[in-house]
């Protein structure tokens, strides 16, 4: 048996960690890396009891490994942040974000996946991730949010920058950074735009919500809504992007589950699930200890970075039977694909959307294809799985 190494930032481990992770749950189900300085949880039972405890579970030390810092974030952004400030900002933005604004979008995203996919009609193939799986989530975001059309051809080049991976650097390097400060600014403004004149969009709602504190009433700052448009922006591009290249790769090495998908519309909601679930397109989120844990006969030091592995404990054979057969009619309860607890996905409801439409409208147009695997790359962070290229024949 070789020895248990698992790097979160190694690509050739990541082409297929399943394996490893199956190992991880079995035989160490509190994983340490020595080298890299984390821990790691992959059964079901642990991932679920950790989001259920964030006084614990602090998520004010970043929750991305690559960033985790010693001291807590000064960030606006509220997947970094611990309740109270996290509830009170959590509380501000559903406002903004209700099941009526999301469900108003499902003509739009069907308007966009035709705009995007009938120039393909007729044609021989088309990059499936680069023409339409990224090009979809950056627009809705932009329409979501209220970008006006003048501008987003910009916004969707910058939240391009902004997701520019570097050779031998990753995720950080200045192109991205460069990126993300144009976008906050540019929020900024707009949300200032809005303060004055507003309109009937989301940043007009985030500017004019308001929640009561232990202090009073409080609104969002102008920072803090640029902050989160800002991180709808790199949640709800990137992700979704990922599921719906995973489902094309999946459909297409199951062509009978394709066959079925394209034939019968019903099935669609719990193939969505369960592309999620086999292949999580975000399937490691750090957390940092705010006291000792004693689990599975192993004492992890409090100040100790401890990832929570949603994509091993989606797999889980302690909780799905045959976990790793990819099945569109696959009955179970739930998966940890958009986390669990306070930090639950807030745009859980609009990627299952885009994903839905999204399929729904490839395989009403394109009922076969044909993904190159020699042609098609992956994009690679510790935090983010899934392709960045990929070619498919019609
Ligand atoms: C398939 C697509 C998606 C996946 C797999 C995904 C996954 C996740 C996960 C795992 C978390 C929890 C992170 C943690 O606990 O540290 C999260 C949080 C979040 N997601 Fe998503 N997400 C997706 C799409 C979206 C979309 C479309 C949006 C926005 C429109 C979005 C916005 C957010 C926000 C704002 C949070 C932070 C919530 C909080 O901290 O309270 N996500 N997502």
């Amino acid at each position: 048996m070789t020895e248990l190494y698992w790097d979160p930032f190694d690509e050739t481990m990541a082409l297929d960690p399943y394996p490893l992770w199956r190992r991880m749950r079995d035989e160490r189900p509190v994983y340490r890396n020595d080298k890299l300085g984390f821990y790691a949880l992959s059964r079901y039972a642990d991932v679920e009891a950790a989001y259920r405890d964030p006084r614990t579970y602090s998520s004010a030390y970043g929750t991305v490994l690559e960033i985790m810092t010693a001291e807590p974030m000064s960030s606006g952004m509220m997947l970094f942040m611990d309740p109270p400030a996290h509830t009170t900002l959590r509380t501000l933005v559903s406002r903004a974000f209700t099941p009526r604004r999301i469900a108003q979008l499902e003509e739009y995203v069907r308007t966009l996946c035709a705009e995007l996919l009938d120039p393909q009609v007729g044609g021989d193939g088309f990059d499936y991730v680069r023409d339409f799986a990224v090009q979809l989530p950056s627009r809705v975001i932009s329409e979501l949010i209220g970008v006006d059309p003048a501008d987003r051809e910009e916004v969707r080049g910058q939240i391009d920058r902004a997701f520019h991976v570097e050779e031998g650097k990753g995720i950080i390097n200045e192109v991205s950074f460069d990126a993300t400060l144009k976008l906050h600014a540019y929020f900024s403004e707009q949300v200032e735009a809005r303060r004055r004149a507003p309109r009937d969009d989301m940043m007009t709602a985030l500017v004019e919500a308001e929640v009561s504190t232990g202090e009073g009433t409080r609104r969002l700052t102008t920072s803090e809504a640029a902050d989160f448009a800002g991180l709808l922006v790199s949640g709800g591009t990137e992700t979704v992007a990922r599921l719906l290249g995973w489902a094309c790769v999946l459909l297409d090495g199951h062509p009978g589950q394709r066959a079925a998908l394209a034939a019968d519309a019903s099935l669609l909601r719990n193939a969505v699930e369960e592309i999620l679930r086999h292949e999580s397109p975000a399937p490691v989120q750090g957390r940092t200890l705010t006291r000792d844990v004693r689990l599975h006969g192993t004492t992890i030091p409090a100040g100790a970075k401890v990832v929570l592995l949603t994509g091993a404990a989606n797999r889980d054979e302690r909780v799905y039977a045959d976990p790793d057969r990819f099945d569109i009619r696959r009955r179970f309860d739930g998966h940890v694909a958009f986390g669990l607890g306070i930090h639950f996905c807030l745009g859980a409801a609009l990627a299952r959307l885009e994903g839905r439409v999204g399929l729904k409208e490839t395989l009403r147009r394109f009922p076969v294809w044909e993904v190159d695997h020699q042609r098609a790359a992956r994009l690679h962070s510790s935090t983010v799985r899934g392709y960045d290229r990929l070619p498919i024949t019609l």
